[in-house]
């Protein structure tokens, strides 16, 4: 009989884990309601927070770690990130990888990008205990859904929106973790991921081979990836439905296309491997700009002919209709024209 009650007690605590996990995955909102302000132009925007940084420290090479203070924060579910605004004026997203009850402080993580676009940069060479940043946010584009088995892929830095996933997932759920990076020495978290499950977790230090760590993946499971580009590109040909969470947007790709600004008077040409706000600046440096990842809207124009391949993931179908964000977006035929 003890063993019958003990079998009983467990899985009525694993079913009442199942039902809560789903109560909060039901009811996670894209947008957390505190964070939000009257819709503008259809849109909600979140409302910005100024926070202190009450920690910096590195937690892996070239990847520091920022503790973000403040009262009552909004809540976040897992997957989700905040938009930074750093000292010079760059907006720039992070995956929170702290805990998610926790409404005093918001934790996130950044890989330094030698070559990359400043953003990273700034956050590790100016960023210091005892500033005020102003955040936004939090915003989840990468949600937790229910499923009865999870796999997860992540590269390097991939790490921190993966981490409060695994965190809140009830132990009788089936998950395994890919974790891939350069060595362990460059890899966040990695320890921290380890103890919740070393069985779970297999670390791939250089490139990983996806069709062998991933033949046994249960059928049915919920695939997330958050990488590097290239695993993502893999991981999508092999898992068309995978969960993916992408910062550098896919701006190139395709053909060169012209743009004629018609209030300017001016024809210009967008190579393949470039955008349509590169070209823009070129002729107007004034045009406003900020994310240059397709989240922030500042750089929104107005289309007046042309049919856009819109690559963000901002603006409302209506906003589409008459509207591009230029700093990803780009044309599916060879010419837009745009209100400037
Ligand atoms: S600059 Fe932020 S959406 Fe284009």
């Amino acid at each position: 009989m003890p063993k019958l009650r003990t079998v009983a007690v467990v899985a009525g605590a694993a079913l009442l884990a199942r039902r809560a996990m789903r109560r909060r995955i039901r009811t996670s909102p894209l947008w957390p309601m505190p964070a939000l302000e009257e819709p503008v132009s259809g849109r909600p925007r979140s409302r910005a927070l100024r926070l202190l940084v009450t920690s910096r420290e590195e937690v892996a090479e070239g990847v520091v770690r920022l503790r973000l203070e403040g009262r009552e924060l909004p809540r976040w579910e897992p997957g989700a990130h905040l938009d930074l605004v750093l000292p010079s004026g760059l907006v720039r997203q992070y995956s929170l990888c702290g805990d998610p009850e926790d409404t005093s402080s918001y934790t996130v993580a950044t890989r330094l990008v030698p070559d990359g676009r400043g953003g990273s940069r700034e956050v590790h060479e100016q960023v210091r205990e005892g500033m005020e940043l102003e955040v936004r946010g939090p915003r989840n584009r990468f949600p937790l859904v229910e499923a009865e088995s999870y796999v997860f892929v992540v590269g390097g830095i991939g790490i921190t929106p993966v981490l409060p996933m695994l965190r809140a997932l009830p132990d009788e759920v089936e998950w395994r973790l890919v974790y891939c990076g350069r060595d362990r020495a460059s890899m966040p978290f990695v320890e921290d991921v380890e103890k919740l499950g070393r069985d779970r977790v297999t670390v791939v230090e250089g490139l990983p081979d996806l069709d062998a760590l991933l033949a046994g993946a249960p059928e049915g499971a919920a695939v997330y990836c958050c990488g590097p580009e290239g695993l993502m590109a893999a991981m999508e040909e092999r898992f068309p439905r995978v969960h993916l969470e992408r910062f550098t947007p896919r701006t190139s790709g395709g053909d060169a296309f012209e743009v004629e600004l018609r209030r300017s008077g001016r024809t210009l040409t967008v190579p393949a491997d470039s955008t349509v706000l590169a070209a823009v600046r070129a002729e107007l440096p004034d045009t406003l700009y900020s994310c240059e990842q397709g989240f922030c809207g500042t750089c929104q124009q107005r289309v007046l002919e042309g049919e856009v391949d819109h690559r963000d993931e901002l603006l409302t179908d209506g906003e589409r209709a008459d509207s591009m964000l230029i700093c990803v977006s780009r044309a599916r035929g060879d010419r837009l024209v745009l209100d400037m």
